[in-house]
């Protein structure tokens, strides 16, 4: 399969993985061929990129950060607590720490796969979208440090909870981090270092932050590996970042420039070890002006996947670009 841009879409291609939007449903089947209408549909939605069938790229699989069942259940239960709230009725905390669990179990499964949020396939619904992109992002930094499985549980549901405090809406306030932090120390179910997450997850590592400037390991463990998280999923979707959004290793520029200030270096360092650059299955060009696709990573080596070269016609080559240090990626080509 192969990760290409709605722009360049065919009618006649066929869809590799199925379309979903957040709340689970499907817009397209896997299989399904496109016609114009559904192109047109895509872009309507805002879905930037979708797998497509590629027999040049059959052996490439795009492994998700997380399944997509898990995914929507996690996206559903969220759902609900926005409404709730929205309700003013009681949210009920054992349903996320569930969901929390969930997420847990599954990147602990796959701890040696990288991961890029790139290769979502989901729309809609920023905040919900925004949450469980945290969520397991955080997962897969927390999983990289010696936390045990419950210490896992409590962190990744604290990402999950975060902007619960600014209900389901675009717009980030100040006063999000009291009212998240406000609501979630009232359920006994939900413990008090994942409540704080609400509150510390807009603290900066050099005390520049809010709500109370709080610096350095002053600032929980917890708060400092979610605002990791909760900065490169913002950056990566523009919110950080003047409304642009950007492509991963773009993105994690702008985490290195702002580590040590905003974000804890050492848990910038474990995230730089989880993290995705170019994703199996997206095209990039090289040094050398080839055009190829990405088929495998080198995890801990974002910057070097191995690549697939083709011309019109033809395959050139797999290069390993961790081992042909002559070469490397220019660009990601997403149009
Ligand atoms: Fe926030
Ligand atoms: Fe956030």
């Amino acid at each position: 399969m192969r990760l290409v841009g709605v722009n360049s879409l065919k009618p006649g291609d066929e869809l590799a993985r199925p379309v979903f939007t957040a709340s689970g449903k499907i817009i397209l089947n896997s299989g399904m061929v496109l016609k114009e209408a559904y192109i047109e549909k895509f872009k309507q939605l805002g879905i930037n990129r979708v797998y497509i069938d590629d027999v040049r790229f059959e052996d490439v699989m795009a492994v998700q950060p997380i399944d997509i069942t898990t995914r929507n259940e996690v996206a559903k239960v969220l759902k609900n607590a926005y409404t709730k709230i929205h309700n003013s009725e009681e949210i009920d905390e054992y349903t996320i720490k569930d969901a929390a669990k969930k997420i847990v179990d599954y990147v602990r499964e796959y701890r040696d796969k990288g991961i890029s949020m790139l290769s979502m396939d989901v729309v809609d619904e920023y905040v919900i979208e925004h949450s469980v992109n945290v969520a397991i992002i955080t997962a897969y930094i927390g999983n990289r440090l010696s936390y045990t499985f419950n210490q896992l549980c409590d962190l990744v549901a604290g990402a999950l909870i975060h902007d619960l405090g600014r209900e389901n809406c675009a717009e980030e306030k100040p006063e999000h981090v009291e009212t998240g932090f406000e609501m979630m120390r009232k359920l006994r179910g939900m413990s008090l270092n994942s409540s704080k997450v609400c509150y510390e997850h807009h603290e900066n590592f050099d005390g520049t932050g809010y709500p109370r400037k709080l610096k350095g390991t002053g600032i929980s463990d917890y708060a400092r590996i979610v605002r990791v998280a909760d900065y490169y999923d913002n950056v990566l979707h523009g919110s950080e970042n003047n409304g642009v959004s950007v492509m991963p290793h773009q993105a994690f520029e702008v985490i290195l420039a702002v580590s040590g200030s905003i974000l804890d270096p050492d848990v910038v360092q474990v995230f730089r070890d989880t993290i995705v650059f170019y994703p199996d299955g997206c095209t990039v060009k090289l040094s050398n002006g080839m055009c190829g696709v990405v088929i495998r990573q080198n995890i801990g080596s974002p910057q070097r996947p191995v690549v697939r070269a083709f011309t019109d016609n033809d395959i050139i080559g797999d290069f390993n670009l961790l081992e042909d240090l002559t070469l490397f990626v220019q660009d990601i080509i997403l149009s």
